[in-house]
């Protein structure tokens, strides 16, 4: 790609970019949340077209009418946002517009025998005639992985394609990618983890505010000069910024409970478990996917009914039947599926986020729009958030910033309990770090704080104790010096030595 342009209104999304992928390469592609790495990927496949530069795909010029054209000639595509159809089984989505077919038309039972071989290789054993919106997002991300590496392609392009899946899956998508590259095939992977970047890639490109900074062989390329070019720092800069890997938060004297679950429990979600978290305290629930963590923050906000046991908030046990009766109390969920828990795409940025806080405030009225906008505003700014305006529609914004917008949604509640689950996914490295100091800022005020994250990193630097989940049990709890990765990691793998 040569000098690609690609306006939208308001924003130069890309400026004279050049990006060069070869064959049998991983090439990492990089920046900060709406930096335009998912444009240059939309560019090249065809979703959108650009306004100048040019494209050439193995030595011929190429110009992609459509995402289906653009995989005719080799080129297949997972997007951030899994864009597979819920209500269709698994075995369709895998063949979607390119189902086998006999004299009678499709030829359901090799489709189906296909997809179960094509599964089997990641690793899923799951029903194929299930349709797809039934499995969590992780397998859904996985079934779109499958889909795009089974085509025939000489290029595949994966947008954050690791962002909801565990260690476990990430390890077999690498294993994979490094098959796929073995036979020659080019590699595109954009992604936040930058351990990810370093075990895969051979090369980086960094882009920053719709430009070329430059394409590095990572083996040249410090962990410190990423993410200085990301930002546009210098690396003494950067090294502040960069995860903050010394600065454990201080740890504030605990002081009364906020919140207190005993016996809680769901049958098939999360077996009974206790929990209790201070004001000001940031309790970290660390686990693998699946693991319960989601089952049993939505236990407390009273999203699903617990089988088994009670909460108690503030200083009265309570019935949190429903998250209306949670968000009463002062409690507010950030969920981590921001495609089906929350946003909506066509509002804008503004009622997005004045979307729960309204309902609070309108309690005594009606809540103006001068109210919104200076919530809205306020949000914009302290996260960040890219966009020219607080009335463009969310849809229009990046993965990142969409991700931010429900966490102003929830932080403008002012909440006395206030849980985030994966609040940093998408998010990159500068402001994942304003995130963690606004978490350490917001403890600091006396709110208590549940803080599920898959980045153990996170969950070690952020928490005074940590719940460790596995199988949908709370296995153990680690507090102060005693919380590390590996003690995390041994618990989660159920070993008590460390030889794991
Ligand atoms: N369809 C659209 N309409 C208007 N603006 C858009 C559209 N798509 C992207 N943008 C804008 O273009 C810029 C680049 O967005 P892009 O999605 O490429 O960022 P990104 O690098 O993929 O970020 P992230 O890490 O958050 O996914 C952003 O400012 C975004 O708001
Ligand atoms: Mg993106």
């Amino acid at each position: 790609m040569r000098g690609i342009d690609k306006h939208f209104p308001g924003v130069h999304a890309l400026d004279q970019v050049d990006f060069e992928v070869r064959a049998g390469e991983v090439h990492a592609l990089m920046g900060q949340n709406g930096a335009g790495k998912s444009t240059l990927i939309k560019v090249l496949t065809g979703v959108y077209r650009r306004a100048g530069g040019k494209i050439t795909l193995l030595g011929r010029d190429f110009a992609p009418v459509s995402p289906a054209d653009a995989q005719r000639r080799g080129i297949s595509t997972v997007y951030q946002e899994v864009n597979l159809i819920a209500s269709l089984s698994v075995a369709e989505n895998l063949f979607l517009g390119r189902a086998p077919r006999c004299w009678y038309g499709l030829a359901w039972r090799v489709m189906r025998r296909r997809a179960r071989e094509v599964l089997t290789g990641f690793g899923l054993d799951i029903d194929v005639d299930e349709p797809l919106g039934r499995y969590p997002v992780a397998i859904q991300q996985m079934i779109a992985i499958a889909r795009a590496v089974d085509v025939e392609a000489r290029l595949i392009v994966l947008d954050e394609p690791t962002s909801s899946l565990d260690r476990h899956e990430t390890d077999v998508l690498f294993g994979l990618m490094g098959r796929l590259k073995a036979r020659g095939i080019g590699i595109v992977f954009v992604t936040h983890f930058l351990d990810q970047v370093y075990r895969i890639s051979d090369r980086i490109t960094v882009l920053r505010n719709g430009r070329l900074v430059g394409t590095f062989e990572a083996e040249r390329l410090s962990r410190l000069e990423l993410v200085a070019h990301m930002l546009g720092k210098s690396t003494e800069e950067a090294a502040v910024l960069d995860a903050q890997r010394a600065g454990t938060s201080a740890a504030a004297k605990p002081r009364e409970p906020v919140v207190a679950a005993h016996g809680l429990g769901r049958r098939g979600a999360v077996e009974p478990f206790d929990l209790e978290v201070r004001r000001g305290e940031v309790l970290g629930l660390a686990g693998l996917l699946g693991s319960g963590r989601t089952e049993a923050a939505r236990l407390l906000f009273g999203a699903d009914r617990a089988d088994t046991g009670r909460v108690t908030f503030g200083r009265r046990p309570t019935r949190l039947r429903t998250p209306r009766h949670a968000i009463a109390a002062g409690m507010a969920l950030c969920p981590e599926d921001r495609q089906t828990d929350g946003l909506f795409p066509e509002m804008s940025v503004r009622a997005n986020i004045a979307l729960v806080v309204q309902r609070t405030l309108s309690r005594f009225g009606i809540v103006s729009r001068r109210v919104h906008e200076r919530i809205a505003h306020e949000f914009v700014r302290k996260l960040a958030i890219a966009t020219p305006d607080v009335d463009r529609p969310v849809r229009n914004l990046s993965g990142g910033n969409q991700q931010k917008v429900i966490l102003a949604r929830w932080l403008a509640c002012h909440p006395e309990l206030l849980i985030l689950d994966e609040p940093t996914r998408g998010i990159d490295v500068g402001t994942k770090a304003e995130v963690e100091r606004l978490i350490e800022r917001l403890a600091g005020d006396g709110m208590a704080i549940l803080f599920i994250s898959s980045e153990l990193e996170e969950v070690v630097r952020r928490s005074q104790r940590v719940l460790v989940l596995r199988d949908r049990r709370v296995v153990g709890e680690l507090a102060g010096e005693r919380i590390t990765e590996r003690q995390i990691m041994n618990m989660i793998a159920g070993q008590q030595s460390d030889e794991a």
